[in-house]
Parts: structure tokens; sequence; C-alpha cells
């Protein structure tokens, strides 16, 4: 579990230069000189080039573009190039390539597209990997090793099958116990011989596309399994690289909150994590820092990487809008308030051809260095530079956790009932963004987190228990903090069985209630829910899911005004041990979200410093000798004025500011103040 060793935040990113020819690389490293860019990727998806037949490994071109960097000084985070595989291969081997959902057995084609359990890929690319780490391992300029390239997808071929049914006698040992976890009597699934399983797919279970399976417990092992599957590649790789570099950090990069593969099944794996940041819309910053936050989440705190962002603007979609000036500097410091200890592109030269050609780069097709986008992007880099070691291992001191789950996300997404339109990312943001505007630092955790260190746990849609988490959750209130629940949360084990006991299950002790029954609507439905009492009362909406809550001990914080339930409880509160547990039966808007929220946090003085400024982020960094950095990021295209908290130097100007000045942040601003201690 260790970060890689460099003395600065690393700045730079993916580079093919096996693209162009050799005189534009003298170009590349002039331009990259002027933007202090010190780090690159390297060899992402080099395969072909390193393997041009079966037996030919043939290391000319890398040798020439790994040497030149070294030659230039910059630091290295190579990668072992086998996210794409060639065609010979699929050509020679027709296993490799993947089976889709709907059954169809692809093609050479693509990136990202071979079959986890394929032996031939399996083979060749540890082989890739033992090779390249054999020849680059004793060059000091690579700080880290980047295997494969996002993973993700799912095959559903012959092999994969075979590989799910082994998985599963594992998991279950015995028929029975997988009968037992699949509730099998349903439908006339009885299994009597392993070999009957097949993979859940639009030819088997499925009835309607990925989320709709006649037997969630299957579907839901399915994506157990694929996502083990990855990480046995992953690990192969792995195992390679350490046959000669014992030391070197290794990564791959993550794509944030990406459903298919269970990060947290992932992460202790990694030696550190890494993410690629492309969010959804130009305005998704509390997205973002929900996503910084679980990949900070994923190695217990440790800063993590950002790998990729665009600097100006992505091609893969219908529609790519530019990042307006500030947004990529606002952004990067973003991240680095949240943790990451690298800040790093895709891409430094734009590619001539193919789809990403458009795609945004430090270096256009034209090779300019006079472009808003490589003057902002060389901003950043004199920035960095000047910040030095300053954040390098620094941690986030949250006193509020965030249950972030994979099998619960699954779980609520794949589940026939009671509403489709319940998404679990939209959920959750919600519950961060309310976080996220009262200004505290958040560590979004896996179930299985240690919670003794923290005063509010925010578990959104816990839909599905395991392991001894609810029990964890009620010691959190029992010594005296909160834990915040929501609608159809604690409704089923870890295979997907109702738990025989009224919702929520093993959290009903200590939210103290029972859910009786539950409506769900469309959205154009709302039920107003009236919030708290006397002068404090606001009324807001609840929509899609109304659960009918009957206290059993608890107080009514919140009632629904509508409707055959109309005054009975929407949101509850009890007491519990030193503590409290609090219950949100309907899907609130933000702004009774962000009510629930703040009253909770209330309870344990926890706000950050400006929570009532709009959009004005503020996060918290303790380095590792105790020193605090502040980092303020105005997210408005206007300017705001607050007044210092402490006495603090701004690291990005050098500038003294003493508690109770008025700071000003231009309008996408960013203010790095290192506290005084
Ligand atoms: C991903 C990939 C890159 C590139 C970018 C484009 O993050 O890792 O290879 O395709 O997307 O946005
Ligand atoms: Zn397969």
């Amino acid at each position: 579990m260790r970060l890689p060793r460099t003395a600065k935040v690393p700045f730079g990113g993916d580079y093919n230069p096996e693209q162009w020819p050799e005189p534009v690389w003298q170009q590349d490293y002039r331009l990259f000189d002027q933007a202090r860019i010190d780090l690159v990727t390297l060899g992402v998806f080099a395969w072909a080039q390193t393997q041009p037949a079966p037996d030919v490994y043939d290391f000319t071109l890398l040798d020439r573009i790994v040497d030149r960097a070294t030659a230039e000084g910059r630091m290295i985070c190579l990668a072992t190039g086998t996210a794409a595989h060639p065609a010979w291969l699929a050509r020679a081997h027709p296993e490799v390539t993947r089976t889709d959902f709907e059954g169809r057995r692809h093609r050479f084609g693509q990136r990202h597209n071979s079959c986890p359990s394929s032996p031939v890929f399996r083979r060749l690319a540890s082989e890739l990997a033992r090779r390249v780490a054999a020849r680059y391992a004793g060059n000091p300029s690579i700080v880290a090793w980047h295997v494969g390239n996002e993973y993700g997808g799912a095959c559903y071929c012959d092999r994969c099958a075979a590989g799910f049914r082994d998985w599963l006698r594992r998991r279950y040992g015995t028929l029975d116990a997988l009968n037992e976890a699949w509730y099998t009597t349903f439908w006339s699934h009885t299994f009597t011989d392993w070999d009957q399983i097949e993979s859940p797919s639009a030819l088997t279970e499925h009835w309607r596309g990925p989320d709709h399976t006649a037997f969630q417990g299957i579907t839901l092992d399915y994506l157990r399994f694929m996502s083990d599957a990855m990480l046995a590649t992953f690990l192969d790789e792995k195992a390679a690289i350490r046959e000669s570099s014992p030391d070197v950090p290794v990564t791959t990069n993550f794509m944030g909150m990406y459903r298919p593969i269970d990060y947290h099944r992932w992460a202790p794996h990694l030696d550190f994590a890494s993410w690629d940041n492309y969010p959804p819309d130009d305005s998704s910053p509390s997205w973002m820092a929900l996503t910084h936050d679980l990949m900070r989440g994923l190695k217990d705190g440790q800063p993590f990487w950002l790998m990729e962002q665009t600097p100006s603007h992505t091609a893969c979609r219908d529609v790519n809008p530019l990042k307006r000036p500030g947004v990529l500097r606002l952004w990067s410091w973003q991240a680095v308030a949240h943790g990451a200890d690298a800040v790093l592109f895709f891409q430094l030269r734009a590619s001539r051809g193919a789809s990403e050609k458009y795609h945004g780069a430090v270096i256009g097709h034209a090779g300019r260095s006079d472009t808003r986008v490589f003057r902002e992007v060389a901003q950043l880099g004199s920035e960095f530079e000047r910040l030095g070691a300053a954040t390098l291992g620094a941690r986030t001191p949250a006193r509020v956790a965030l249950l972030f789950d994979w099998d619960s996300w699954w779980a609520l997404e794949l589940s026939d009932g009671p509403s489709r339109l319940v998404r679990y990312q939209q959920l959750v943001l919600a519950y961060h963004r309310a976080l996220w505007d009262a200004g505290v630092d958040v560590d979004v955790v896996a179930v299985t987190a240690e919670l003794s260190r923290y005063d509010v746990v925010v578990a959104p849609a816990l839909h599905l228990l395991k392991g001894d988490v609810a029990g964890r959750l009620a010691e959190v209130a029992a010594r005296g903090g909160s834990v915040l629940t929501t609608f159809l949360s604690g409704r089923v084990d870890e295979n997907d069985n109702a738990f025989l006991m009224d919702v929520p299950g093993p959290l009903a002790e200590l939210m103290g209630v029972r859910v009786d029954e539950w409506d769900a609507r469309g959205p154009e439905f709302v039920n107003p829910v009236l919030l708290g009492s006397g002068a404090d009362r606001v009324e807001v909406a609840g929509r899609l899911v109304f659960e009918l809550v009957i206290p059993e001990g608890a107080e009514t914080v919140g009632t629904y005004q509508a409707d055959f339930y109309a005054g009975t409880p929407a949101v509850t509160r009890n007491t519990y041990g030193a503590g409290d547990g609090w219950y949100v039966a309907t899907g609130l808007d933000q702004a009774g979200v962000s009510w629930v929220v703040r009253r909770v946090l209330d309870r344990h003085h926890l706000v950050g410093p400006y929570p009532d400024v709009p959009d004005l982020e503020t996060a918290v960094r303790v380095a590792g000798d105790g020193t605090r950095l502040l980092f303020l990021l105005n997210h408005r295209a206007e300017p705001v004025e607050v007044t210092a908290r402490a006495g603090a130097v701004d690291l990005l100007t050098g500038d003294r500011v003493e508690a109770g000045d008025p700071v000003t942040l231009a309008a996408r601003g960013v203010l790095v103040l290192r506290e005084d201690s």
C-alpha cells in the first residue's frame, strides 16, 4: 500500500508518440518544458507494436520512446499495453474476443475487448507485462506501472460460463447452498448439476436488457464473478511485473462511479488508486467531489492519482462541450483538494486519425503553444512546480463517512419493484451534495470500512446488508454518533433474499421504525413533506417511493402531506444509545435532503468554514507534519469574497492573510491556504 515516490505533484499524462514521426517528439518535449510537464504515461496501446507476431517481441520503438522520455528527465508511468489486443491474436485465437450479452461472438475490433477467461489472453497479456517490466524495471524514471486501461464491460462466452461455475463452486461449495442462495424453488429452477448453470444474459434469465432479470441472485453473482475475473487478469500482470520490479507501485486507471466493476473488491490489490475524470456534464463539481472522495476511500484515505482528464473537451459523446476558461485549473485543484497526488491529462498530443482525433489535448494538430488551452495548462504546470511537495501524502480529516456499496447499487437497480426510477448514483449524489454544500469533508467508504473514527455515517439506499455492517452502524450510534439511512435500505441479504422480518430488517432497531408498506409513483407525482416544527418548518417534495412508516420508538421529524397516508412519518429520528438513527422514507428533493443532513451535522457541530456561500467548495488536507491545508474553490463564474478564519499563506501566490481579513476569490478562482500552526 504505497504511492509512487515523487518530489511534487506529477503533471503530464497519456502520450502516444508511436503515432507520429520522431521529429515531432522533439517539438513535443520543448512544449512539455514550457508547460512544466514532468510525467508521461507511455505504451497504453502499444501491444501490436511490441508484439507484432506470435513469437516476435520487438522493443525498438518502445525503447526509443522510453529512452527519449528518460533522457528528457521525465517521470514515466509505464503501461503494460494490454488494453487492446492485436489483430493477429484475435485471428489466431478467436477465443480472446468477447461474447456479448445477446450471445454474439465478437470479432477483432475496438479495444478493451479481451475475454478475461481466455487462457490465451491471460498467458500472452502476462507475458507482455513480464517482458515490458523486465526490460525497463531498472530505469529509475519509471515511478509507476499502469496495468491495462479502464477495465470494464463483460463477457458471456462459454469459457466465462465455465469460469462462473468454478467461481460458484468456490463460493457455495454445494449445489444445495447455491439453490438456497438463488432461491431456485421459484420458477422451477433447482439445479441438480453444476453444468446446468448458465450465465445470466439475454439468452437466459434476462427479459429486457442487463437490469431486468428473473433471478437477481444469479445476476448479482455474475457481476461479482465478472469483476473478479477481470481482477484476476490484472493480478496476472501485476505478478509478472513483480518478478523484475519488486518496489515500483502498480495501479490501473478506474472510472469513478463505474457500475460494472466493484472497485472495493479491487482496491486491496492496487498499490495506489487512480482514476479518469470525465464528468457527465460541465456543471458537476459535486459529482466530481463525490467521485474523488470515493477514489480516496478505496485505499483507506491514501491519496490517489488523477490519471486522466481532458484539458478541453472529450470526443466520444454526441455533444462535446469545451471547458470554459479557468475550469481546467479549478477542476485540477479540486482533485488535489480531495486527495489527488498527481494531475494528468488524456492526452498530451492529439491523434491525427481515428476516433479520438478531435479529443482535446495539451498540444493540438498544429503543434502550437499560443493557444488558450496550452496557456492554461502551462499556468497550472507552474503552479504545481511552485507548490512542490506541500500536498503529497496529505490526508483528509473527515468526521463524516458516506457508505458506497456496489452490491447495493447492483441489487437496487436489478430489482423488480418498487421502482425502476430510483437510481443509486442520484440518491448518493443528493446526500453527498448536502454534505458538500455544508462544507464538511467526507470519506466515501465501503461498508466494510472502519467506522469508529466518524461522528456521522450516511448510508443512502443501503439496500443489501452483508457481513456485520448493521451491527457496526449500531455501534456508531451507541457511542454517540449519528447514522442516516433512507428508503429501500435494509431490504435484502447478500444473496438478494428479503429478510424475514420488518423492513428495514437488521437496521430496524437502530432506526426505531418499521415500514408497513410502500407506494411508488411516476416522476411527476409529488407528495409534499413537512419537515420540522414551529419557525423551523419547511415544506419539501417527496418523490418516486413512499414508505409508510410506523414509529417504534422513533420521533417524527417530517410527515407526508397528501394521500391516504397524509400525516404519517416521512422522516424520523431515533435515540439509540448516546446517539441516533435517522430514517428518510421517501425520495426528498435536494432542499429536503439538505435540511435533514444539516440537522444531523448540527448535532455534532460539524460544518465547513463557509457553509452558506453557494458553490464555494472547501476541503482540508492535513500533511504528515500536521500542517493544515485549506482549499477554497469558487465554482461560480463571478468573484466571491469571504473572511479568512485563520492566519495562513496562500501557496499559489505566497500572499499572507490574517484571521478576519477579507479574501477575494476570482471567478473560478482557487486558494490553497497553508494555515498557521
Ligand atoms: C479513456 C481512455 C483513454 C481515452 C479517453 C478519452 O479515459 O482511458 O484512452 O480514450 O478515455 O476521453
Ligand atoms: Zn468470455
